[in-house]
């Protein structure tokens, strides 16, 4: 039987999702359980992490499992990917052995590995959670490599949550559809992934909201993987795509206002002439003036955030952002996602 691993929301079906959804909803109101009872994950981390690491680590441990924590590279061997070189580099040991040593050990793998920043058609082939997934016999999580599945799922729940609790009745895989849900890009010194930002495409959009995605210029519309993804997620669940370049059109009457900063794809690997057009557009930042053009709309973003370059202090400290529940939800998502997996 051909292992389930979590790398993508769109490899799950609508049905799955909710599911995994009313469990960590069911987790949020009682954290303990038994579902890990005698069972581990090995977390491996290619780049740092405050919240996917507490949280699953603490996840784990709340069901009755076990956590080890790798970062190869320094903790841990560096690890090869290239199939069929001469490791006569860095790597002392290749994802082949990695993966089918530790899936001897554990019952579940989670892998954070981040784009190199320099070619993004060779970032965009995402292949070391893919080499995890081909040699691993368990399943793999991705803790956000180019996707980030687990903050989507946070994400939605979240939404679900808040709106489900200002219109009661309403069942909580339709209350977010027909909402206006505005993803948009902020500044930020650096040029950052685009993983939350496709996420948030992929998942606002299977769950029928009219989403607009806001950037600075074409050059920062997100990979056309994510772009067909979304407009097929529309065909399937209702609601639209539409891409914009001016922010008041695109907050006024928004129900929902998520933020991330990142990258535009075409200017990978030549960072410096993609920095004046960032610089340009510093004024994309969340205030108060453009939330107050919203539908009382809620703010979020996944964390960590810069205030006051992302968005403001009064964005971050009002009633209306709802970023650390949604955090708080990464631990009980992550529950619900390490439960299913265990147990398939
Ligand atoms: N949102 C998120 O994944 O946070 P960390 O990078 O701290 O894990």
């Amino acid at each position: 039987m051909a292992i389930r691993h979590f790398l993508s929301t769109q490899d799950w079906s609508r049905a799955d999702l909710d599911a995994l959804l009313a469990q960590a909803a069911a987790f949020k109101r009682s954290k303990a359980g038994t579902q890990l009872a005698g069972k581990s994950i090995a977390l491996l981390f290619f780049n740092p992490s405050m919240r996917t690491r507490t949280s699953f680590e603490l996840g784990a441990f709340q069901l009755g499992g076990h956590a080890v924590v790798l970062q190869p590279g320094k903790d841990a061997w560096p690890i090869e990917f290239d199939v069929g070189g001469v490791m006569d580099a860095e790597a002392e040991e290749h994802v082949a052995e990695v993966a089918r040593v530790l899936s001897r050990y554990v019952d579940l793998i989670g892998v954070r590995a981040f784009p190199k920043f320099q070619d993004w058609t060779v970032d965009r082939e995402d292949r070391v959670i893919h080499a995890f997934a081909k040699y691993s016999t368990v399943p793999v999580i991705n803790m956000e490599t180019i996707t980030h599945p687990m903050q989507e799922l946070a994400h939605i729940l979240a939404l679900q949550q808040h709106f489900g609790t200002t219109d009661p009745g309403s069942s909580p895989g339709q209350v977010l559809r027909g909402k206006k849900y505005v993803l948009t890009w902020t500044y930020h010194p650096k040029p950052l992934n685009t993983a939350v930002a496709n996420s948030a495409l992929q998942i606002a959009t299977r769950y029928g909201m009219d989403v607009t995605l806001l950037c600075p210029t074409p050059d920062y519309v997100l990979d056309q993987r994510y772009m067909d993804f979304a407009k097929r997620n529309v065909a399937e669940n209702g609601g639209s795509l539409t891409v914009s370049h001016d922010p008041q059109s695109a907050y006024r009457d928004a129900h929902v206002v998520y933020a991330k900063s990142w990258g535009a794809l075409p200017y990978f690997g030549r960072w410096a002439d993609e920095k004046p057009i960032r610089d340009a557009h510093k004024h994309f930042i969340v205030d108060e003036a453009k939330m107050a053009l919203t539908d009382g709309g809620v703010f979020s973003h996944c964390l960590p955030l810069r205030r006051n370059v992302k968005a403001t202090d009064a964005v971050m400290d009002s009633p209306s952002c709802i970023a650390i529940d949604e955090a708080e939800n990464r631990l009980h998502v992550q529950k619900a996602v390490m439960a299913a997996l265990a147990s398939s």
